[in-house]
Parts: C-alpha cells; structure tokens; sequence
C-alpha cells in the first residue's frame, strides 16, 4: 500500500492571466490532499465505491497516463482531504500531483528518487484534459514542488529555475517557466486567512468564462496583461520578504480580477471585511465563488471578520512542503 500526500495551493497573484501566457505566484498551505493506493481484489475502487471516471475527471486522467503496471490491474484510491472542496485551493492538482507521485512508486522508482519534474508535467497534462484543455501548470506545479512557486514566461532571476511546461491552449503554444522563491523569514511573521464562500469556484467553466470575454471584448487583454505586471511586482515584493509591498499587490490584482467579471459580491465582502487587519486581500483561484485570501499579521481577528460576512475560515503559513510518499504494510 502507498500514501502519497501534495499540499493544497493559494494563488498570490496572476490567476486567469496565467493561462495566457502572464506570470503568476502561488505559495503551498499547510491543507493537504491524502491518497491511499493499493491493489484491488473487487475491481477499480474510489472511496470504497465502485470507481465512476465521469465523477473524478482527474483521476481517470492520471491513471489512464500511468497506470499500466501489472497489465492495468484494478487499483483502489481513497481520498481525503483537509482543503474545503472544489473551492479554488487546488485540490484536483493535489489529487493528480499524489496519485502520480503514490503510482511512481508503486511502479518501483524510490521516494528519494521521484521526478518532480516528471510528476508536474503529468499532473499539468492530466489538469489540462479533465479542465477542457485549459489549464496553467501553476497549481500542479505548487503542489508538487510546494514552498512558493513563481510561473513566467521568462526564466526569472529572482528565483530558482526548475523546468519549462508547454501545452497548446485554444490553438496557442503557451511555454511557461516554472521557479521556486525562496521565502525570507519576515514572511514567517504572516498568515494567509483563507476565506470560503461556501460555494464551489467552478474552474473551468470560469476559465471558458473569461475566454468568452476575451473574444468578445479583445480590449480586455489590457487587463490580463496588467496583472502580469502587478504579478510581478508582487513576485519582487514576495522574494524581498515586503509584507507591505505584497499586500498592496494583493489588493491590485483583486481590483483587476473584478475588472474581468471573476469575482463576485461575496468574495468583494470578504475582501472589505478582512482589509481592515490586513496587509493586503483578494480572491484566489478561480473565483465565481470559491475563495478569498488575507495577508495578516492578525490572523484571529481577520479570521473573525471573515467569519462575520459569512466566509468559512482556515490559516496557513506561507509555503508547505510539496509532493510526499510513503509505503505501509
Ligand atoms: C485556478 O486555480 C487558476 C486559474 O488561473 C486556471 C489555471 O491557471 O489553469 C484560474
């Protein structure tokens, strides 16, 4: 039997313009994904139940990608999760970014020895097919490398170059450089609050959602290219360890997510009530529902505001560690 285990993910900034070719930042939260893998005595299992590829898109994707030890014998996957579901936190890369990493080993490579670059691309790819073919490696590259992780289109001098992701999106050839920040200690002396909705982000009709935008109103690619630059004055921000700096980078890219009618008016109320203790507020993910993140140094009481405006709270530090495995008898 494996565990595998990869961290859930909050967007910092440049959600939505990353799918078109803009950088974005995400930082790791101490929320996981946990995936139990074995062999199957009754057929292809999920969760003790018989294994409907229609009810887990991603799954199907990853198994179908790398599943082909012992002729395909039927394996059975439980899933639990500490990350409120479907709510922008990344879960499905989560759950690909573990089920790759827990099959890589079941195949035989070694914990030491697992290819993050190699769970990435395949986390990514599987993203992308369950996601109607639309899909950034940002959250699948969080997940798997953990820590913050900063996607360019560039290779960046700021942070550590790990490796280049492509995948054609709507007929473009989008190359995204993927590198992991180091994050200064002062980042230690701040929270994130992430406050749910209590209503799913749905990512991909989202995702189609703001393509639609885009083909009807071109002009709007100004917007999208805006939160690149704000995304990466966040970046500089976040490596420099600028509590302020970030904050206000934050609150940029949430006016700008508005601009492209992502948000909604509960994510903007929670934003509104966390601002008052925090460095710096926004939606993260997808939006359209889901969730919004606060930057504080109050994490208690920005936590109650949320709560006061109806969100569902957690806190994380900034960054936690990536894709783990683990055998057991
Ligand atoms: C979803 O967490 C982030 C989006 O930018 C989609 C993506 O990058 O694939 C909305």
């Amino acid at each position: 039997m494996v565990l595998a285990s990869a961290p859930g993910k909050c967007i910092l900034f440049g959600e939505h313009a990353v799918v078109y070719g803009q950088p974005a930042v995400a930082v790791a939260i101490d929320a996981r994904i946990r995936v139990k893998i074995e062999k199957s005595e009754s057929g292809w299992q999920i969760d003790g139940m018989k294994f409907d590829k229609s009810r887990h898109p991603h799954l199907d994707a990853i198994l179908k990608r790398m599943w082909t030890g012992d002729g395909g014998a039927p394996l059975s996957v439980q899933i639990e999760s500490d990350l409120f579901g479907a709510a922008g936190l990344g879960s499905s890369a989560a759950i690909c970014a573990a089920t790759a990493a827990g099959i890589l080993h079941i195949r035989g490579t070694p914990v030491d020895e697992l290819p993050l670059r190699g769970i990435a691309t395949t986390a990514h790819l599987a993203e992308a097919e369950a996601q109607g073919g639309r899909a950034s490696p940002i959250d699948t590259s969080t997940s798997t490398l953990g820590g913050a992780v900063f996607v360019s289109d560039k290779r960046e001098s700021l942070a550590e170059w790990k490796y280049t992701r492509d995948l054609r999106i709507d007929g473009v050839q989008r190359t995204w450089e993927i590198h992991s920040v180091s994050l200064p200690q002062s980042l230690q002396e701040a929270s994130l609050v992430i406050g749910f909705t209590g209503r799913p982000g749905p990512t991909s009709q989202m995702v189609a959602k703001v393509a639609d935008l885009l083909k009807r109103q071109p002009e709007k690619m100004e917007d999208i290219e805006r939160i690149g630059n704000v995304t990466r004055a966040g970046a500089t921000a976040l490596s420099l360890g600028n509590l302020q700096a970030v904050g206000i980078a934050m609150n940029e890219c949430h006016r700008l997510l508005q601009g492209i009618g992502v948000s909604d008016s509960d994510l903007d109320r929670m934003v509104e009530a966390a601002l008052p203790t925090s460095l710096g507020a926004k939606m993260t993910g997808a939006g359209g529902g889901g969730c919004m993140i606060a930057l504080t140094q109050e994490p208690r009481r920005t936590a109650e505001a949320i709560e006061m405006v109806g969100g569902h709270t957690m806190t994380s530090r900034l960054g936690a560690p990536g894709v783990d495995v683990k055998t057991s008898d």
